[in-house]
């Protein structure tokens, strides 16, 4: 049994507790609350990519909205301290940082399968011979949900026109060559390629860009789910020619359950009335929107994909939370993130590669901080280990059939995390 004796799990503690130090981020782990056992002690939470934890500004920002509403009632709309008429294009900046967008391809709005709704809406058009869809077989099941109906609105049948790519048999994740092939092979029939820009059960990152390209190249369009990308990987949506994208909010951009989601529609696509969508009075010219009329004259960039007004108390928290993305910056989150996530891996391989499988692609360009493990024992023992470990203080969660996924999160995790969920991880698959 491999098992790291005590006094290199103690040599180990000393050099990550020294990582944690030298970390030029380590102060925003206190910008956020972090969970607590029944004991009192601080969990080991490594589950952003399910749900982030609360900024500590997350509360004050709610508050003042209950408090200008308590203080202003409808006048709040035009004289809050941020008023609510504009409040969700207040996250335009930080969120097109996030994607590589403009400010205007960018907007806060909905949740994130309601957003594939209306960006699917718009750009799943097929007609004459080009009718198929393709998504990667094993997708979240409410993408899957979402691109069938789809379909099925269009009075097609998801059975011909549904395309699943799946692994290799044997494999766990997409080769970049096999995506293009499949594209390249759907050629003229093909409409629409949507993709994850992060899977979600097995954490591989896909090289958007080059979907991008292969989808153009076969006459296509190319749209992306970004729920387990966005914070967690850089991104550059307008210069790879994205068409569209979507994401929620309360994974790695931690606004909270139920947080206002976003989409990316690419600046080319502003100005094509041939585009249709499902209008509402949110995405009219804001300048005439309340002259009421009938017309539908929408508002510039992707928020005139917007429908309704934005519900303020889920949106409030991302003002806590999205700056810290800015004051840190993505391309130092990212080193730390690079730099966990292959400490956590080497733990898991010097610890418990007996018993444990990492299926997540170990290149780091192919990831991002979520790491997948699967308990080489079946799934079974799989469920019996990740229970243990929830008992035991990791905050990590479990996706069927098999797989556990750990995150850590570089805005609040630390190497000493890393270290204490991996070394209880092994306690636990030893015993
Ligand atoms: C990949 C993916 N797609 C869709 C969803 C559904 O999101 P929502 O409930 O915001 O529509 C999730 C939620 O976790 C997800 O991870």
């Amino acid at each position: 049994m491999p098992e790291l004796r005590q006094a290199e799990l103690d040599s180990g503690r000393a050099w990550a507790r020294a990582q944690d130090e030298r970390d030029p981020l380590r102060a925003l782990r206190a910008r956020f609350a972090l969970p607590r056992g029944a004991d009192g002690r601080e969990l080991i939470y490594l589950c952003g990519h399910s749900l982030g934890p609360a900024p500590i500004d997350a509360r004050a920002m709610i508050e003042a909205e209950i408090a200008d509403w308590e203080r202003l009632g409808v006048l709040g709309h035009e004289q809050a301290r941020l008023p609510w008429i504009g409040y969700a294009e207040q996250l335009q900046p930080p969120l097109a940082e996030l994607c590589g967008a403009e400010r205007q391809e960018v907007v806060a709005m909905n949740s994130l399968s309601g957003n594939l709704h209306l960006l699917l809406a718009s750009f799943y058009r097929p007609t004459g011979e080009r009718r198929a869809l393709l998504i990667e077989a094993g997708a979240f099941s409410s993408d899957r949900h979402v691109v069938a109906a789809q379909i099925a609105w269009h009075g097609l049948d998801p059975a011909t026109e549904l395309i699943e790519l799946a692994p290799r048999p044997g494999e766990d994740w997409l080769r970049a060559d096999d995506i293009e092939r499949q594209i390249a092979t759907l050629g003229p029939r093909l409409a629409l390629v949507l993709w994850p820009g992060v899977q979600y059960r097995s954490g591989q990152a896909f090289d958007l860009g080059r979907i991008v390209r292969a989808a153009h190249a076969a006459g296509a369009r190319a749209g992306f789910d970004l729920a387990h990308a966005i914070g967690n990987v850089p991104l550059a949506l307008h210069d790879h020619d994205a068409d569209f994208a979507a994401w929620c909010s309360y994974k790695y951009l931690n606004g909270g359950p139920g947080a206002v989601g976003g989409a990316f529609v690419h600046r080319r696509h502003f100005a094509d009335a041939a585009i249709p969508r499902l209008a509402g009075w949110w995405g009219h010219d804001p300048g005439t929107r309340f002259e009421m009329r009938p017309e539908f004259d929408p508002a510039a960039g992707a928020a005139g994909w917007a429908i309704s007004n934005p519900p303020i108390f889920s949106t409030a928290p991302l003002r806590a939370s999205l700056p810290l993305f800015i004051e840190a910056g993505m391309p130092a989150l990212r080193r730390k993130s690079v730099a966990l996530t292959t400490y956590l891996e080497s733990l898991i391989r010097q610890l418990a590669a007996d018993e444990l499988a990492v299926i997540t692609p170990a290149d780091p360009a192919q990831r991002g901080c979520q790491l997948s493990l699967r308990i080489r024992a079946g799934a079974h023992r799989g469920r019996a280990v990740f229970d243990a470990l929830r008992r035991d203080g990791v905050v990590c969660d479990w996706r069927e059939p098999d797989v556990i996924r750990l995150a850590p999160a570089p805005l609040y995790n630390g190497f000493e995390d890393v270290l204490s969920a991996a070394s209880r991880l092994s306690e636990i698959v030893h015993a």
